[in-house]
């Protein structure tokens, strides 16, 4: 069990310490579940990880709510007072700083008369005793100042809670909240108590945490335990309600049966509403269920899931179903720096919690495929969340992807942010578009066992690609502009009608490219028109139309910006938007941002064309203005560990036949910006949270330390030198089993700056014996295909910078693309 710590251990300073992680056989048990709790107060981020029971990709995820924001998955691990343990929260997202779900608390109260017991929010608040919060996979416990302790476990939409009263207690209660989700958004609902029974059943209708729409969703309590040494009988029963938010006192009306409900409002209340039970008992367990069908329906989950209200079972379920999760990348843990291997397996936990299953609880549309939430955002985990599942976990990988399609099938184009079921907002293009172009250009020889209907996925991406939603602010992308000049001009007033957020015309125009290149690639693979595959191919060249290069910044020439209609171009200063812009510019998604780049800088975005980096090189000028380019944006500050756009460059060396100088750089963002502290990511200087974002970092920093970068559209993965001599690849699909060992590891390469001649530079690797053609790139197929990959490392600089990528460069659209054979696209399109 991890107790929460309040000292961050830095990684470059835990070599010499020692830590008990060695003797630990299972990797659950090296989960830290605190790492990104941090408080976020000063404009920085913690992390926003949530560190509360769950299953993996659960729709489920029960933990503590803290009264103070930014609290966006409910915890925050300062001494914030405590509102209530709630049944579902997002993971490491951004938006609404209050936080999404939260919703229908219990809140555990002691020695008051029942009808006089603080059941209002404000009224009882508490704290937590000091170090008495603990997590592992499955399980959460803390203990409050007053003594009750609060436990909880979960299966995928169920799960048990449990409260422990101090043997003095003079009365015991349980508070069930109906309205204070952690957005204090409810716009409606019911609540209604059966005595006789046992269950508190509730229904609320609370604002999606990120986006403008509702969402409805319902739960259920039970509160007769069966459970014989429980000896737990309810004493008392009733309902409160108040229009106050911060009523001193609510008056509890006792009654065994009572329904209250809240009509609809479309803005939100400050209605305080829910039921109070008494217990006799010093312990009291409550079973759980939630739906987004029906209060019924959610009663029925925790009956199907949780029959027995077996606590061991449930959690030794939950954590077996990691064990197998977090199996699937094993390293031997009695060898390995006992802090990297708490950061990977810390890392590959967060990776898993979403997107969240609701398979069978889709509110909107039957559908015989599954259904998944907390697309939050595509635009953020596309780049390592799906490239991580496509690895080890193509079985869970595929019903995401089907999610995904079957958005398309419903609501005509591939879903980009759904969150709490809803459509979110679009950031950028349409970052669904690279996860099914990756799914299929790796599995499409599997698709017909995994259930993936490639021509409805390769429709979704058509469509995707082409039509324009009524508001493509919504899902989707400004096709009518995108069609019409091959890139998305500013200050254009679109005929069509067709309304959106017209800001990010630059980094827009980017991500439109990268979109249509996997239109390209999945027509390559499922053998479409050679007119589909030139048509797409020759759009995902557009991010070439945005490049200005007249335009020059530090002794730099030529960067991305916007462009009027008329070709002229608008010229943004390409540090804008930067962590060092010297002048404030709005750089989210509203109409103030005149900058024409998301969340970053035209000196960050340039280096974006992933599809054809060599593209991109011969724009700035050749491989060594590129390479002092790249040097030149690390040292002035440019570079941002924590934000998405940042997330390839410091591999992109390898594009210039220097992955020599990949590997340095990735040690030395490992080591500057990321340990097992509860910060997680400590980045002090952020302008734009650093976090988690759904897992996005966690499997960022997991392939890093794997010494891998995923390129989600290639065949190829960059190579550089892992983090741990080495580590075994299960993939669930195919069953096989792929060690990579590192030969000639060396320990002392563990730090932010490698001692010169230690031996961090990657010599040579064979797959199953066989010299690999690069030093640069490893297939997929053989990275999951089984066997053993050997990674030689030396300490001759020199001779890494002269070896370069030894002779095979990382594919490029402009240098021949994937499964092109002789096509090679100009870069003049
Ligand atoms: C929080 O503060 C209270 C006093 O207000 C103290 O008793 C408690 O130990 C603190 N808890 C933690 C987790 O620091
Ligand atoms: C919210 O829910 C109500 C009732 O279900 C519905 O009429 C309304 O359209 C929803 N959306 C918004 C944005 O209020
Ligand atoms: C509820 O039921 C209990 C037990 O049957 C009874 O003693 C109590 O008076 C009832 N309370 C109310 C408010 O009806
Ligand atoms: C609680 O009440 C039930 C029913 O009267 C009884 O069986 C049980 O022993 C009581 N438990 C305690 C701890 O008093
Ligand atoms: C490790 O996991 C296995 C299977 O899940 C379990 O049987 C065993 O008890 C666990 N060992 C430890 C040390 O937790
Ligand atoms: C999602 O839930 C369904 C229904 O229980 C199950 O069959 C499926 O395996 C689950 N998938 C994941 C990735 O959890
Ligand atoms: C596409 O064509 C190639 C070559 O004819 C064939 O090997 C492959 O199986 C085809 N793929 C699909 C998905 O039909
Ligand atoms: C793609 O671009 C090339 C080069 O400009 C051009 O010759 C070809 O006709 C284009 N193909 C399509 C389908 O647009
Ligand atoms: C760049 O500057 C040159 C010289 O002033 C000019 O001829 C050219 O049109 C400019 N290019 C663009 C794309 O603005
Ligand atoms: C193009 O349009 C912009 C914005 O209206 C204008 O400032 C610029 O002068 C135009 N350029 C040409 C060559 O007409
Ligand atoms: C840049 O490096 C790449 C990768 O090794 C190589 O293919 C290319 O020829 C180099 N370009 C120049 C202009 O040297
Ligand atoms: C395309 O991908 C296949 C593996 O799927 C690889 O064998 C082939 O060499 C690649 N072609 C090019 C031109 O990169």
């Amino acid at each position: 069990m991890r107790y929460l710590t309040a000292t961050p251990k830095v990684a470059t300073l835990l070599l010499a310490s020692s830590q008990v992680v060695a003797s630990a056989t299972n990797f659950t048990s090296l989960v830290n579940l605190f790492i990104g709790t941090a408080s976020g107060a000063n404009g920085g981020s913690g992390g926003n990880a949530f560190p509360g029971a769950a299953v993996p990709h659960a729709m489920v995820k029960v933990g503590i709510d803290v009264d103070t924001a930014p609290r966006q998955a409910g915890y925050i691990s300062d001494n914030s007072s405590i509102t209530g343990i709630s049944l579902m929260h997002d993971e490491g997202t951004g938006g609404n700083t209050n936080g999404g779900y939260g919703i229908f608390p219990l809140f555990p109260l002691i020695n008051c008369d029942f009808t006089s017991c603080p059941v209002g929010i404000d009224a009882r608040k508490t704290k937590r005793a000091a170090k008495t919060d603990a997590a592992t996979p499955g399980y959460f416990t803390t203990t409050f100042v007053n003594g009750i302790k609060l436990e909880a476990t979960s299966t995928r939409r169920a799960g048990l809670i449990r409260f422990t009263y101090p043997q003095a207690a003079t009365s015991r209660h349980v508070v069930v909240d109906l309205t204070h989700d952690l957005g204090r958004s409810f716009e409606g609902g019911t609540v209604a108590l059966d005595r006789s029974s046992g269950q508190v059943q509730l229904t609320g209708t609370f604002l999606q945490s990120y986006g403008t729409d509702n969402y409805t969703v319902h739960a259920c309590y039970d509160f007769n335990s069966p459970i014989s040494q429980n000896q737990q009988s309810i004493v008392s029963t009733g309902t409160f309600q108040s229009s106050k938010t911060s009523a001193a006192t609510i008056t509890i009306t006792p009654a065994n049966t009572s329904s209250l409900s809240f009509p609809f409002s479309s803005s939100a209340t400050a209605t305080q509403a829910g039921a109070l039970l008494s217990f006799n008992s010093s312990t009291v367990l409550v079973r759980f269920g939630v739906s987004f069908l029906s209060s019924a329906q959610a009663c029925a989950n925790a009956e199907e899931e949780v029959p027995d209200w077996d606590w061991e079972k449930v959690m030794g379920d939950s954590v077996a179903k990691w064990e197998d999760v977090l199996s699937r990348v094993s390293v031997d843990v009695t060898k390995e720096d006992p802090t990297v291997v708490e950061l990977l397996y810390s890392s590959l936990y967060r990776a898993h919690l979403v997107p969240a299953n609701l398979t069978n609880e889709n509110p909107y549309w039957d559908s015989p495929y599954p259904f998944f939430d907390a697309f939050f955002c595509s635009w953020d985990t596309f780049r390592t969340v799906h490239p991580l599942l496509s690895i080890t976990s193509p079985r869970e990988w595929s019903q995401i992807v089907n999610a995904y399609i079957d958005g398309w099938r419903h609501q005509g184009f591939i879903p980009e942010c759904r969150a709490n079921t809803k459509a979110g907002y679009v950031q950028g293009g349409s970052d669904g578009m690279p996860i099914l172009g990756d799914f299929v250009q790796k599995y499409a020889s599997h698709a017909q066992e995994l259930n993936v209907p490639t021509d409805d996925l390769y429709q979704a991406l058509v469509d995707t690609a082409t039509k324009t939603p009524p508001d493509w602010y919504r899902v989707g992308r400004q096709n009518t502009a995108w069609l019409e000049f091959g890139y998305i001009p500013t200050a254009w007033a679109d005929p069509s009608g067709a309304t959106g957020l017209p800001t990010r015309e630059a980094s827009r125009t980017l991500e439109y490219a990268l979109g249509d290149f996997h239109v390209r690639q999945a027509a390559l693979t499922l053998n479409k028109s050679t007119e589909d595959v030139d048509t797409f191919g020759n759009r995902s060249m557009g991010f070439v139309k945005v490049w200005d290069p007249n335009v020059t910044s530090d002794g730099f020439t030529g960067f991305s910006q916007r462009r009027f209609a008329n070709g002229t171009f608008a010229f943004s200063p390409p540090d804008a938007c930067s962590p060092i812009d010297p002048t404030p510019h709005s750089c989210a998604r509203g109409t103030d941002n005149n900058v024409g780049f998301y969340e970053s800088s035209s000196w960050e975005y340039s280096f974006f064309a992933p599809h054809s980096m060599a593209t991109l090189i011969k724009l700035m000028g050749g491989n060594a203005t590129f390479i002092s380019r790249l040097d030149h944006y690390f040292s002035k500050g440019y570079f941002l560990a924590g934000n998405e756009p940042s997330f390839a460059i410091p591999w992109a060396y390898h594009y210039a036949n220097r992955p020599d100088l990949s590997v340095l750089r990735v040690r030395n963002v490992i080591f500057k910006n990321f340990n097992t502290g509860i910060g997680g990511a400590s980045l002090p200087f952020l302008i734009i949270p650093g976090n988690d974002d759904s897992g996005a970092m966690a499997a960022l920093l997991a392939f890093h330390m794997l010494g891998l970068y995923p390129t989600p559209f290639s065949w190829q993965l960059l190579v550089g030198s892992p983090l741990v001599s080495s580590y075994t690849i299960t993939n669930n699909l195919l069953g096989t089993k792929t060690t990579v060992t590192v030969e000639g590891f060396d320990k002392s390469t563990l730090v932010a700056t490698p001692p010169s001649g230690s031996k961090v530079f990657v010599k040579s690797i064979t797959v199953n014996g066989v010299a690999n053609p690069s030093v640069c790139w490893l297939a997929f197929d053989d990275l999951i295909g089984g066997g053993e990959i050997v990674i030689e490392v030396d300490g001759d600089a020199s001779a890494a910078a002269q070896r370069g990528c030894g002779g095979s460069d990382p594919t490029s659209l402009n240098t021949g693309g994937n499964r092109t054979g002789t096509q090679s696209l100009p870069d003049s399109l």
